[in-house]
C-alpha cells in the first residue's frame, strides 16, 4: 500500500502528505490547496455550495464524472481520482465554460454565494447528459440551495448552456488517456496514509481489508462518508483511524445474478437507481428523493443500513422486498435476512471488525405490485418523516399471497409489521381489506415524537399510505401530484 494521497487536478498530478486524514476536501481546497472559489454553507451536505466534480474510472472503461460535496468529503478519498472545481471551468484564453455563460446571461446569479456550486452542478449534468426539461434538471440540482433566484434563472440556464459552444474544461473529451493515467496513479495496492499519528486505509479487495483491521482493529469504517463526514464537521470527532470500503472489488458493483439483485454493499444510490427503478418502477420518486444527487453519487446502501437510522429510506424499502445480508469479517462470510438485522436504536447483528459486504434482493415475480413512499416537510433533499414500503403478490383469484410493509419513522428501528401482514395474505385485496388494514396499522404502530412530526401525524400518514397504494397500483388512480405535475 503506497503513503500520499495522489490525484489530478487541472491536468497536473497532486501529491498530499502530512495533512490530518480528518480534513475535508473543502478544507484542504480553501487551506493548502488555494482555492476559495468553492463555497462552504452548511458543511453538512445540504446546500451544494461546496460542489465539485470528481472523476473516476467507471465499470464500462470509461470515465465517470460526479458532482459531490466537499465539505463532508475526507481528502484522502481523493486518492486515484481527478478533481475539478470551479477554477477548472474556464479555458486558458479565458472563454467561460457554457454553465458559467448561460449563468451569466439568464441572471442566474445575485450574491453569489451559490453560484459555484451550481456551476459545478451544471457542468456534471452537461456531461452525463442529463435530459433536458424542468424536471430532470430540478431532480439534478435539489442539491443545490439558493436564497436569492427563485430558481427560475437558473433553470433557464440549464436550458441555455445546451445551446452554447464547447468551451473551457470538457469533461467528455480524451476519457481513455485520462482513464490510463489514473489507472497508472492509482498503482496496484490500495491506500495507507498516516499523518500525525492517524490513519487512513483504502483497500482494494477483502484480503487487503482483512489486513488493515486486524493492524488497526478498532478502525472505523467509512464508505461515502454522508453520515461519518458530519461527525468530524459537525460534532468535531478527530478520528485516529478509518478504513474505507469504497474501493474495496468485492464491495462494488450492482449485479444480475438471475432470481437476485446482487447490490454491493459500496454500491452508491445513484449507481443503483436505475436498476432498482427498472424491476421495480415504484420505488423511483423515493430513490430519486434521497437526499441531493452529490449526495446519491457517493452515499452507499450498505452504509445506510449500518447506520440503522429508524429514519433512512433504505431500511422499509429492502425490507419489503425481502432483502437478505451478506456479512464479511476476517476471512469468514456470514448471511443474515434484514428483519433480523436491526436489533434496537442504531444497534445491528455487526459483529465488531464485520462489514456488510452485499446485499441480495430477490427479483420481483410476475404481477408483483411494489411501491415506496416518503412523507416529509420538503420535496427535495429531506429527511423522511414517515417512509413506508409495500410489496404486494396476488394469485389469480386476485387474492393476496404475499405481503411484507416496512416502515421508517415509526419506531426504534425500521420496521417490518408481520402481524399486519398476515391479516392481508389469504385475503381479497379490496375496500374491506382495506379498512381493516387501516385499523390494524394505526393499533400496530408506536411511532417517535420528535421536530420532524409527532406521533399522531405519523401514525394518520402511515395508515394512509397504504389507501394511497391501493388507490394507485388496485383502483388505477394516477401516482399521486408531485412537483412535477407543478
Ligand atoms: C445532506 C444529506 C441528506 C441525506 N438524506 C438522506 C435521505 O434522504 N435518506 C436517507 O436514508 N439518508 C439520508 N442521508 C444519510 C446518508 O446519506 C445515508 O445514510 C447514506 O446511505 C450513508 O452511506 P455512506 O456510504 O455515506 O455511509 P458512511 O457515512 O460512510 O457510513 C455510515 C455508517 O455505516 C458504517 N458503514 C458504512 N459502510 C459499511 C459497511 N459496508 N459495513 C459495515 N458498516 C458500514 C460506517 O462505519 C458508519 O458508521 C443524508 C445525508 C446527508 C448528508
Ligand atoms: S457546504 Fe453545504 S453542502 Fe457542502
Ligand atoms: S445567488 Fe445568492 S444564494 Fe444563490
Amino acid at each position: 500500500m503506497a503513503g500520499r494521497i495522489s490525484f489530478i487536478l487541472d491536468g497536473r498530478v497532486q501529491e498530499i502528505d502530512g495533512v490530518d486524514p480528518n480534513t475535508t476536501v473543502l478544507e484542504w481546497l480553501r487551506g493548502p490547496g488555494g482555492r476559495r472559489g468553492t463555497k462552504e454553507g452548511c458543511a453538512e451536505g445540504d446546500c451544494g455550495a461546496c460542489t465539485v466534480v470528481v472523476s473516476t474510472p467507471d465499470a464500462a472503461g470509461g470515465l465517470s464524472c460526479r458532482a459531490v460535496n466537499a465539505c463532508i468529503r475526507p481528502v484522502a478519498t481523493l486518492d486515484g481520482c481527478e478533481l475539478a472545481t470551479i477554477e477548472s471551468l474556464a479555458g486558458a484564453d479565458g472563454a467561460l465554460h457554457p454553465a458559467q455563460q448561460a449563468m451569466v446571461e439568464c441572471h442566474g446569479s445575485q450574491c453569489g454565494f451559490c453560484t459555484p456550486g451550481f456551476v459545478m452542478s451544471l457542468c456534471a449534468m452537461l456531461h452525463d447528459a442529463t435530459p433536458p426539461g424542468d424536471e430532470a434538471t430540478l431532480r439534478a440540482l435539489a442539491g443545490n440551495l439558493c436564497r436569492c433566484t427563485g430558481y427560475r434563472p437558473i433553470l433557464a440556464a440549464a436550458q441555455r448552456m445546451r445551446e452554447l459552444p464547447p468551451a473551457g474544461l470538457d469533461l467528455s473529451s480524451d476519457a481513455a488517456p485520462r482513464r490510463a493515467r489514473l489507472e497508472a496513479l492509482a498503482g496496484a495496492g490500495g491506500l495507507r496514509y498516516v499523518a500525525g499519528g492517524r490513519r487512513w486505509f483504502a483497500p482494494r479487495d477483502l484480503a487487503e481489508l482483512d489486513a488493515a483491521l486486524a493492524e488497526a482493529p478498532g478502525a472505523v469504517l467509512v464508505a461515502g462518508a454522508t453520515d461519518l463526514g458530519l461527525e468530524i464537521t459537525k460534532k468535531h470527532a478527530r478520528l485516529d483511524a478509518m478504513v474505507s470500503l469504497a474501493d474495496v472489488a468485492e464491495l462494488r458493483g450492482v449485479r444480475d445474478d438471475g432470481a437476485i439483485l446482487d447490490i454491493g454493499a459500496a454500491a452508491t444510490w445513484a449507481e443503483a437507481h436505475a436498476k432498482l427503478a427498472m424491476l421495480w418502477p415504484g420505488l423511483d420518486e423515493l430513490v430519486a428523493r434521497f437526499a441531493g444527487l452529490q449526495v446519491r453519487n457517493v452515499a452507499t446502501i450498505g452504509g445506510n443500513l449500518a447506520n440503522a437510522s429508524p429514519i433512512g429510506d433504505g431500511a422499509p424499502m429492502l425490507l419489503a422486498l425481502d432483502a437478505e445480508l451478506e456479512l464479511w469479517r476476517a476471512g469468514r462470510a456470514r448471511r443474515v435476512a434484514l428483519d433480523r438485522f436491526f436489533l434496537g436504536y442504531r444497534r445491528t447483528a455487526l459483529e465488531p471488525g464485520e462489514v456488510i459486504a452485499r446485499i441480495r434482493v430477490p427479483k420481483p415475480r410476475p404481477g408483483a405490485r411494489v411501491a415506496a413512499y416518503k412523507a416529509s416537510r420538503r420535496i427535495d433533499s429531506d429527511i423522511a418523516a414517515t417512509c413506508a414500503c409495500f410489496a404486494l403478490e396476488l394469485d389469480a383469484g386476485g387474492r393476496v399471497a404475499a405481503c411484507r410493509i416496512a416502515y421508517g419513522g415509526m419506531a426504534a428501528v425500521p420496521l417490518r409489521l408481520p402481524a399486519v401482514e398476515a391479516i392481508a395474505t389469504g385475503s381479497r385485496w379490496d375496500a374491506a381489506l382495506d379498512a381493516r388494514m387501516v385499523e390494524a396499522l394505526g393499533a400496530a404502530m408506536r411511532p417517535i415524537d420528535d421536530l420532524r412530526a409527532s406521533a399522531a401525524y405519523r401514525r394518520r400518514v402511515a395508515a394512509a399510505l397504504w389507501l394511497r397504494f391501493a388507490a394507485e397500483q388496485r383502483d388505477g388512480a394516477p401516482r399521486a401530484r408531485t412537483r412535477a405535475d407543478g
